[in-house]
């Protein structure tokens, strides 16, 4: 090791507790889970904190729907969502809850310093409140007309049709989302942090801790004064009674990412460790990984409420994009919305983390998983070309030689050498976050080997010289083994059967430098298998989630009602019920289908029918009872006369549905 030991936290964004945990989020934590390993590889004291981002309406809502209290569910989220992690061999030094003594006592403290500071204002403004479930209704809980557009169905706080942003007591016929009921609007008090004073401060912080994308999108917003932020919920709300007040709570984002020192807290208490050595120490580093959603709340907010409340900065905010799917966002009716438990119901870890990797470069560009991709690398550079050099090794030194080493060979060693002279720039690409190049690194030295591999054709040379045999297989497994050692943060379990193969502890970085010449290899256990297209199938079927009515866009408006008839106008038209004999396109239409009706007549009726593009089978149609006008005047059409007519209904979006009696209704029942 040669630099001196740092001492590094590590954080990514906290999942909400009323959601799993799905490929999206893996983007993040993957990401970080990959960046610490590296730094305790490098011999760094890093501790790696997060926790269930528990309060908030959405999950009091979920709670009180499930009957239980919010508590039970985040106990319950909380198993799940580390479960999910640990299986895809994410390793936090600590996972905590923002439902947490630690979390309220520092929420308070903040608190006190922002009131101290003379930055907490309050200001009284009107909000949609549901006298039926009995809350103020945050913004993605209320849906109404747009007040610029007119849209139907959007949220509080944006309209989706028209992008304009307008306050939620705005709307249009609001409706409250989880009873539809119509809401009130009510003057209601809240507590504001004003940033304004903190302008100057913020506007040279910014640029120096997040990217220069990051920053130039936030400096927007400087050019004028910075409005303040509203940190009060009323009750009922889930979360921390905010000191001095009856019914007002911390807003969900007040209390989350201290969440972040709570959880470092609660390690450094079970550890013996100093909360100041770790978050206050200027020696120290502190590290936030999140999505470009959260800018605001952590490039913003959370240092402003650092900066008031006397706490250390980070030294940088790493920011990602989002994934996509086949280059798509993703779906839950297309199946690419997928939970991290389903995954793993299908697929290995290893493979996604592998894959990620090779797609993760440190930037805010979103990171697409083309499935078919996916497998194509797995398959082919995981397996086919990495994989493949060890167990084709291992096994041949294992068969011949009963697993023990020689010397390398001129050819073999120069092949070693050049993949540990690499180790100082892979170092640095870590460091970077560009997983990507890694991964390509890795990949240029796996051919190379492979290369020598098949030229010295290990499997003829043995017949006529074992020793020499020997040397290449030593060779290939020294460089092998190095290659484990680059992909150990990526692939950690991989990496730990490749050190037991070896008969060595966890591999360090250090152990690049280590000679393997005349060691003797363990048994070799598989470490990784070729993917399934099938099984990607699978997962995507098992994924998909059809669309419930309330996701759907708003209803086109039904048909307006025609003028009114009397009793005597309807009883003038002989509705029928009529069995479908036969039904078949009409040769030379696209639209007709030709039905032979049993109308309890001595002869069917012959009807001709527009509904082709609904019933593309019509001959599935056979046996179905539906109404008919009877008494409708026989047309002559082009391929035959009509007889009457079969009712459908028609949604103004094309579609059509044949009317059909509940069973047992015979052929000529009068319908009226
Ligand atoms: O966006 C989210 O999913 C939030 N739960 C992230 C919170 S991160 C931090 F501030 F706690
Ligand atoms: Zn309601």
């Amino acid at each position: 090791m040669n630099q001196t030991k740092r001492k590094i936290v590590v954080t990514s964004a906290l999942p909400y507790a009323n959601g799993n945990i799905h490929l999206g989020h893996l983007v993040e934590y993957l990401q970080t889970d990959f960046w610490v390993r590296f730094q305790k590889m490098r011999g760094h004291a890093c501790v790696y904190v997060c926790a269930d981002d528990t309060h908030g309406t959405p999950i009091m809502v979920r709670a009180r729907k499930e009957g239980i209290a919010p508590e039970e569910l985040i106990a319950r989220s909380h198993e799940a969502h580390l479960r999910d992690f640990t299986d895809f061999e994410i390793a936090f030094d600590n996972y905590y809850s923002t439902n947490s003594p630690e979390n309220k006592a520092f929420s308070e403290k903040f608190y006190e310093a922002m009131v101290k500071s003379g930055g907490i204002t309050r200001k009284s403004a009107p909000q949609l409140y549901c006298d039926h479930c009995k809350m103020f209704l945050p913004d993605s809980f209320v849906k109404g007309v747009c007040p610029k557009c007119g849209a139907p169905n959007q949220y509080g706080d944006n309209c989706d049709h028209c992008g304009s942003t307008y306050s939620a007591a705005e709307l249009g016929s609001p409706a409250c989302t989880t009873c539809g009921g119509s809401p009130s609007i009510k003057e209601d008090e809240h507590l504001y942090f004003e940033l304004e004073p903190q302008h100057d401060y913020l506007a040279k912080w910014i640029p120096e801790h997040t990217t220069s994308d990051v920053s130039n999108k936030l400096m927007e917003w400087f050019s004028e004064p910075l409005r303040g932020w509203c940190i009060s919920r009323s009750s009922p709300y889930f979360g921390f009674r905010i000191p001095g007040t009856d019914d007002k709570f911390f807003y969900v984002w007040v209390d989350a990412p201290i969440g972040y020192l709570a959880s470092l807290q609660n390690w450094c208490t079970a550890h013996g460790e100093s909360f100041d050595d770790w978050w206050q120490n200027p020696a120290a580093e502190r590290y936030h990984f999140i999505g470009k959603d959260i800018i605001r709340f952590h490039c913003l907010f959370w240092p402003g409420m650092l900066h008031v409340a006397g706490f250390a900065q980070p030294d940088k905010i790493f920011v990602h994009g989002f994934l996509t799917v086949n280059g798509k966002k993703m779906s839950k009716s297309k199946g690419t919305f997928v939970n991290a438990r389903t995954y793993l119901k299908h697929l290995p870890a290893a493979a996604l983390r592998y894959y990620f990797a090779a797609k993760l470069s440190g930037t805010t560009d979103d990171m697409d998983l083309n499935l078919t991709d996916f497998v194509h690398r797995v398959n082919s550079d995981l397996v086919g070309k990495i994989t493949n050099l060890a167990s084709r090794g291992a096994q041949m030194l294992q068969k011949h030689f009963e697993g023990r080493m020689g010397e390398m060979d001129a050819e073999g060693e120069a092949v070693w050498k050049r993949a540990v002279s690499v180790a100082d720039r892979i170092a640095e690409e870590y460091e970077a976050r560009d997983f990507s190049k890694v991964i390509v690194d890795v990949r240029e030295l796996v051919d190379a080997a492979n290369e020598y591999f098949d030229k010295m054709s290990p499997w003829s040379l043995v017949k006529t010289d074992p020793e020499a045999t020997r040397k290449v297989l030593t060779s290939i497994l020294a460089v092998f083994r190095v290659l484990a050692i680059y992909l150990a943060p990526i692939l950690p379990a991989y990496a730990q059967k490749v050190a037991t193969l070896f008969g060595e502890p966890a591999f360090t970085w250090d152990a690049l430098q280590k000679r393997i010449d005349g060691g003797v290899i363990g048994k070799y256990e598989y470490l990784a298998t070729r993917i399934d297209p099938k099984a990607v199938e699978a997962l995507i079927a098992e994924s998909v989630v059809p669309e419930t009515p309330a996701a759907k866009p708003a209803a086109p408006a039904a048909e307006p009602v025609k003028e009114e008839i009397g009793i005597d106008a309807f009883s003038k038209v002989d509705l029928r019920v009529a069995k479908i004999l036969e039904a078949a396109p009409v040769e030379g239409s696209d639209k007709l289908i030709r039905f032979l009706l049993d109308v309890g007549e001595a002869k069917p009726r012959t009807v001709f029918s527009g509904i082709r593009k609904a019933y593309p089978e019509p001959e599935k149609l056979v046996g179905r009872s539906v109404v008919m006008v009877a008494n409708l005047a026989p047309r002559k059409m082009r391929f035959g006369v009509s007889e009457g007519m079969v009712l459908a209904a028609g949604n103004r979006d094309g579609g059509l549905f044949l009317l059909s009696p509940d069973s047992g209704a015979m052929p000529g029942s009068v319908v009226s």
